[in-house]
């Protein structure tokens, strides 16, 4: 799933080019690419699919060139994440109907890369033969509220693979008070955003639970594989409501379960979260970018392009981050506010 756009990494992240094609890291590869990469020794690239937004259709081919071009999907518009994902089934299941899936984000970063390979090929045993929607759950330690928190049956392995559990309940971004309480007991875990579950069971889930999106692939099925497969999709898919996979499907699905993980997780989603990710100097300042130079500074997340110096002085928990002709500076603690910065600056 590679069609979001990254609103609160702005500027680095815009809607021209998304956080998922940049390389946030600074280690060379963006973050698709390393998605793919991740991927290297479960499956071959032409197993990869990429459901992605028709203007980043050449950044995706430009990126990800092992891809064929044929698994690239193009959506006309941004319909979230249920009507993506079910794209994807009814397509791969016309040409591979015993197709097991991983559903992953395209935006993540994963240290652990065997263990992440690991915890990846038993999930597929599982899934395989099977009606299971299995998630992969990450230990929560904050509150956070833009997560979706799974609520393990712990007493429940599963006698095929026991680091597998039963789901008990599924709840997409909680309020505040809500994830306090969960965080607190021992059996719950963040969604990690990752799914695992053959096309049979996607198809199966959407038709029982979004009846009116499975409709609308039935519809245009008919013409995948052929020559006006993009022009029914950009006529159908607009039709679709806007929903992600989670309040589409996890939340109302019967047959869950989770694996618990562990290989150094984060979504990334903010300049927070990649400020944790970091490698710091010891006044905890984090610095991308080839020519920085932090003075008297502490707690800073700095982004700055290769051609430019930078010389920052006298700060304390700060993002500072330019992008072409923007530049954001901005308390840490306020980044939530970045959306309604970048729309400022749209004026
Ligand atoms: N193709 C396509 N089309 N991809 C999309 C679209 C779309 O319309 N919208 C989002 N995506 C992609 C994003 O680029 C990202 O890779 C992935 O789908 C997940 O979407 P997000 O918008 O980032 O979801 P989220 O972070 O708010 O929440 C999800 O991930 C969390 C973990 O990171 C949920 O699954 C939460 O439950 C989960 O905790
Ligand atoms: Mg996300």
């Amino acid at each position: 799933m590679a069609g979001g756009i990254g609103s609160r990494f702005w500027p680095m992240s815009t809607p021209e080019r998304p956080k998922q094609f940049i390389d946030v890291l600074g280690c060379g590869r963006t973050l698709i690419q390393l998605t793919a990469d991740r991927f290297k020794g479960v499956c071959p690239p032409e197993h990869i699919w990429v459901v992605t937004s028709k203007g980043f259709a050449s950044l995706v081919r430009e990126q990800l060139p092992e891809i064929p071009k044929e698994n690239i999907l193009l959506e006309p518009c941004m319909r979230n994440t249920a009507p993506c994902i079910a794209y994807v089934a009814w397509k791969i299941a016309m040409r591979y109907p015993k197709a097991n899936l991983v559903v992953t984000p395209a935006d993540h970063v994963v240290m652990d890369t065997a263990e992440f390979r690991r915890v990846i090929t038993s999930a597929l045993s599982f899934t395989k033969d099977s009606s299971a929607i299995l998630t992969l759950g990450m230990k929560p330690s904050r509150p956070e509220t833009g997560y979706g928190y799974i609520e393990a049956d712990i007493q429940s392995a599963s006698p095929k693979n026991k680091e597998v559990y039963r789901v008990s309940a599924f709840r997409e971004k909680p309020t505040p008070v809500l994830a306090a309480e969960y965080i607190a007991q021992p059996n719950y875990y963040w969604n990690a955003g990752i799914f695992v579950w053959n096309v049979q069971t996607v198809i199966r889930a959407m038709r029982l639970h979004q009846p009116e999106i499975a409709e609308i692939m039935e519809d245009a099925s008919l013409s995948f594989y052929s020559l006006i497969e993009q022009m029914v999709i950009d006529e159908l898919f607009p039709k679709c409501k806007s929903i992600s996979v989670d309040y589409a499907i996890m939340e109302q699905a019967k047959e869950m379960y989770v694996f618990p993980a562990d290989f150094g997780w984060s979504d990334l989603g903010t300049w927070g979260s990649l400020h944790e990710r970091t490698e710091k100097d010891a006044f905890n300042n984090a610095a991308i970018g080839p020519n920085i130079h932090l003075i008297e500074s502490t707690n800073c997340m700095v982004h700055t392009p290769e051609n430019k110096k930078v010389v920052i002085q006298g700060l304390d928990g700060y993002i500072i981050a330019e992008k072409d002709n923007t530049l954001l500076i901005c308390k840490l603690t306020e980044e939530q506010r970045i959306k309604e910065f970048s729309q400022m600056a749209a004026r």
